[in-house]
Formats: C-alpha cells, structure tokens, sequence
C-alpha cells in the first residue's frame, strides 16, 4: 500500500545545538520552533518484497551514497517497530531550498517518519511520529506539528516534541533572505557535535537557551512579538557567537548576513518589529509582521534582489493520505 505525507519545515526560535545522545539524537537544550507554510516535502514510500535494497527518489532523480544510506537506517527503525523486512520505494519531492540553511530535513524525515510508518501496518500517535522522525534529523521533531511547537531533551521515549499552539491567528511570518542556497559547507550535525565538544563557552550556552525557554512560551501566549524576536535573535546569536569560540573555529554567518541583521536593527529604530535569526548556513530568517513587508524589502533592496526573499506565513501538522498524492 502507497501512502504519502505532506511535512512542512520549522525554524527554531530557541535553537536546538548539541545531542547527549549522538545515535538517539536526544538534545542538550529545550528548542520551540515555529512550522512554516511555504517550506515542505512530499514522500511516498511502499513496502514492496521483490526489492533488494531500498530505493530513494529525490526531487526525480536515484540516489545513492550517505544521503541514501541514512533513508535506509531512517526504514530499519520503522521495519524493527513494524516487524517487517521489506524493502521500500521512497520517492520525495522538496519544496525547500536543500541543505542551505532552511532545514530541509525537518520536513524531509517527518515525511518519510509520517509515510514509512503507515506504509509499515503502523498507526502511529502525532507523539509516536514525533519520536520517531527524531530518529532522523533533530529538528524533524517539531515538524509533525503546526504553529509553534516545543521539543525536549530526555531519553529515547521521553525526547518528543509537543504542541504550543497549532492554530496561529495572530500577525507574524517569516521574512527569509536567501543569501546562498548552495548545501552548506559543515552540516548540522558535525557543526553541533564540534562546537559542543571543543566551545569552552558550550555548557552557558545550553543554561542560558534553557533559561530563555519559559520566556519564549510566555511572548508566544501573549503574542508578544517583541518579546518573542529578542529572545529568538538573542538565541541565534549566542549560538553562532559560541561555534566562534570552537577549536578550530567555524562560523555560518557571511558578510552579507551581517548586513541584513543590521538592516533589522535600523528597522527596530524605526520602530519595525524585525527580528534575525540563522542555522547552519547564511541566510538569515527576519521575524515579522505582515503589515510591514513593503518597508522591509525596501530596506533590503540595496543587498539582495527580490528574488532572493521568499515570504513564509504559520504552516500546519503533518498530513497523510493513502495513495501517491496529497
Ligand atoms: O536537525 P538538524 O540536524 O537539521 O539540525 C538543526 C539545527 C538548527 O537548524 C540550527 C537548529 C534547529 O533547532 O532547527
């Protein structure tokens, strides 16, 4: 049976930065995230006996190589769950720029997390689905979920993300500057497990993000724009303020990312609530209100073109359906 999930990707505004458990991927901090409308993937999956090996399709094209290989130990802990050796078709289609920045794997392994499983006889519960596409990307976590969204360290069982609030009726989107959509140079993952082990400023970094988590929820309940884009670029820039201080150091951020963050501080001066925020890569995430887009790409004109900022509202939870299309 062919089932298909739809996953729409998250930026965190409490970001997460470091596993205790490298295989579990189980997390040093508490992150909330904020699922996005524009960003997401589509994956089909079918469990089918006469295959040999699993097979990936991605955005039309075989893969092969790690890609591949970590679908493949993704569909191990979906067939030890179901009880089933078969091997299966994967075939996604990302409608996020991959690997530069936006989180692409957020919503690629909540997909395959939300299709697998179902494919597999299993008839998951959003906190089940959550747990498991951990077992895939961090941040695919929070992906099962619409709106806001909060993820907890703990063990294997105890490590799923929640809901804050799924519906979001309230003005704020997210002002994506793509300043370079190339795969990054250091993943995710080698960057956290890096900084984490060599940044002496590491464990006051996961204080002070743990300490920024009652904050952050309570801006979320108030609707408190303000609030929520200090704490969420607060964050963002202590985290790449820290891989600064790794041994040897990295940094994400270029000098064009520096430029936007600035232009969100002029525009605060103006008294345009616009807030930045970045992950592993040099696009920076602006934190704003609706109402002020035209001033804000005015502001942004002199840096990047049009085309380069791409507008994303609240998005919702995951959704799946039997057969290959949503
Ligand atoms: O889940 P990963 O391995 O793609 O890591 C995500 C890391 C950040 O995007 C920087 C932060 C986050 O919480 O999404």
């Amino acid at each position: 049976m062919h089932y298909t999930a739809r996953a729409h990707t998250n930026i965190a505004l409490l970001k997460y930065w470091g596993k205790v458990d490298e295989a579990l991927i189980t997390p040093t901090t508490t992150s909330i995230s904020l699922t996005l409308d524009e960003f997401y993937t589509d994956t089909t999956v079918w469990f089918d006996k006469s295959l040999q090996s699993d097979q990936l399709i991605l955005d039309g094209e075989t893969i092969s190589g790690s890609a591949a290989q970590k679908v493949s130990r993704f569909l191990d802990v979906v067939r030890e769950m179901a009880d089933i050796n078969d091997k299966a078709y994967v075939v996604s289609n990302n409608h996020v720029p991959t690997a530069a920045g936006l989180a692409s794997s957020a919503s690629a392994f909540a997909a395959l997390a939300g299709a697998a499983s179902k494919a597999a006889g299993l008839n998951l519960s959003v906190t089940e689905l959550s747990r498991l596409a951990r077992h895939g990307s961090g941040s695919a976590t929070r992906s099962i979920f619409g709106g806001f969204a909060k993820w907890v360290p703990g063990d294997d069982r105890t490590s799923f993300a929640t809901p804050i609030f799924e519906k979001v009726d309230w003005p704020i989107q997210l002002l994506t500057v793509v300043i370079n959509d190339q795969p990054k140079k250091i993943g995710s993952r080698l960057g956290m497990q890096h900084a984490k082990n060599t940044a002496p400023f590491y464990d006051m970094w996961v204080r002070l993000a743990n300490s920024q988590v009652n904050d952050m929820i309570l801006a979320i309940q108030q609707h408190d724009i303000v609030k929520l884009g200090e704490l969420a670029e607060a964050n963002a820039l202590q985290m790449h303020a820290m891989n600064t201080t790794s041994v040897p150091s990295f940094n994400y951020l270029t000098d064009k990312s520096w430029q936007v963050i600035m232009i969100a501080q002029e525009l605060r001066e103006q008294g345009i609530p616009a807030y930045a925020t970045m992950d592993a890569g040099p696009n920076v995430k602006l934190i704003s209100r609706p109402e002020d887009t035209f001033i804000i790409k005015k502001e942004l004109a002199n840096i990047v073109t049009s085309s380069q900022i791409i507008i994303a509202s609240p998005g919702p939870g995951i959704k799946v359906t039997s057969g290959d299309k949503i």
